[in-house]
């Protein structure tokens, strides 16, 4: 499999992550609410975390993750990340995201994950697609009803973060879940 393609949408660009965002992500990551619900990194950020992480993940094959970089095209800046990790066997994927603080509230992520799920349906050819969060966040909670998941249960204390277990909301959307949303945003009659 070659390399994710870039996606794009009215305002974001979502282009594959590069080893020269490290010093942006570290910047990003040094906002404690950005952290908060995040499975892997904890505030206060180390950045040579941020620098393993991100090494790890650019030597990551194509077959098993996506990372994008999320860029307001407006400024050319970094402004989040977004993910998708593969199961082929399955046909599965599973999405994650994080934006600067700045730019919340804006519907950004919702904007910038549709892309991320048409390219999975329509391209990738995946079945199906997991969505998790923290129970509590409800930011992540509102993205993941606005684009169409259903709320599947919970993964009772299954998330441990600063030193304690989260009990986890996990969510889905079919192929054909995506199909209903198409049509719920006006994009097939
Ligand atoms: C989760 C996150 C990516 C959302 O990004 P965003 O661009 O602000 O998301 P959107 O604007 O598309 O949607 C957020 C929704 O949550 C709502 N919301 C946010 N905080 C809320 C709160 N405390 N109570 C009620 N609604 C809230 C917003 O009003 C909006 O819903 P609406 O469009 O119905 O009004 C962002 O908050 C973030 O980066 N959080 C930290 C990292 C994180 O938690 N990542 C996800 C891990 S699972």
């Amino acid at each position: 499999m070659s390399r994710h393609r870039e996606l794009r949408s009215h305002r974001l660009r979502l282009r594959p992550l590069e080893a020269t965002d490290e010093e942006r992500i570290v910047e990003l990551m040094g906002e404690r609410a950005v952290t908060r619900f995040l499975l892997y990194f904890t505030y206060p950020i180390n950045p040579q975390q941020v620098h393993i992480w991100l090494q790890n993940v650019l030597g990551l094959q194509p077959e098993h993750c996506a990372y994008w970089a999320i860029v307001d095209q407006k400024k050319n800046l970094l402004i989040g990340i977004t993910s998708l990790t593969l199961d082929p066997h399955n046909q599965k994927g599973e999405i994650g995201y994080w934006l600067d603080k700045s730019y919340w509230g804006k519907g950004l992520m919702t904007e910038a994950i549709w892309q991320v799920i048409h390219y999975s349906f329509d391209e990738l050819k995946l079945h199906r697609l997991d969505l998790t969060h923290m129970v509590g966040n409800i930011a992540s909670q509102r993205v993941a009803e606005k684009l169409g998941f259903q709320l599947e249960g919970c993964w009772r204390e299954g998330h441990c973060k600063d030193g304690g277990f989260r009990d986890v909301k996990i969510y889905g959307m079919l192929a054909v879940d995506y199909l209903r949303a198409k049509k719920r945003f006006g994009e097939v009659s």
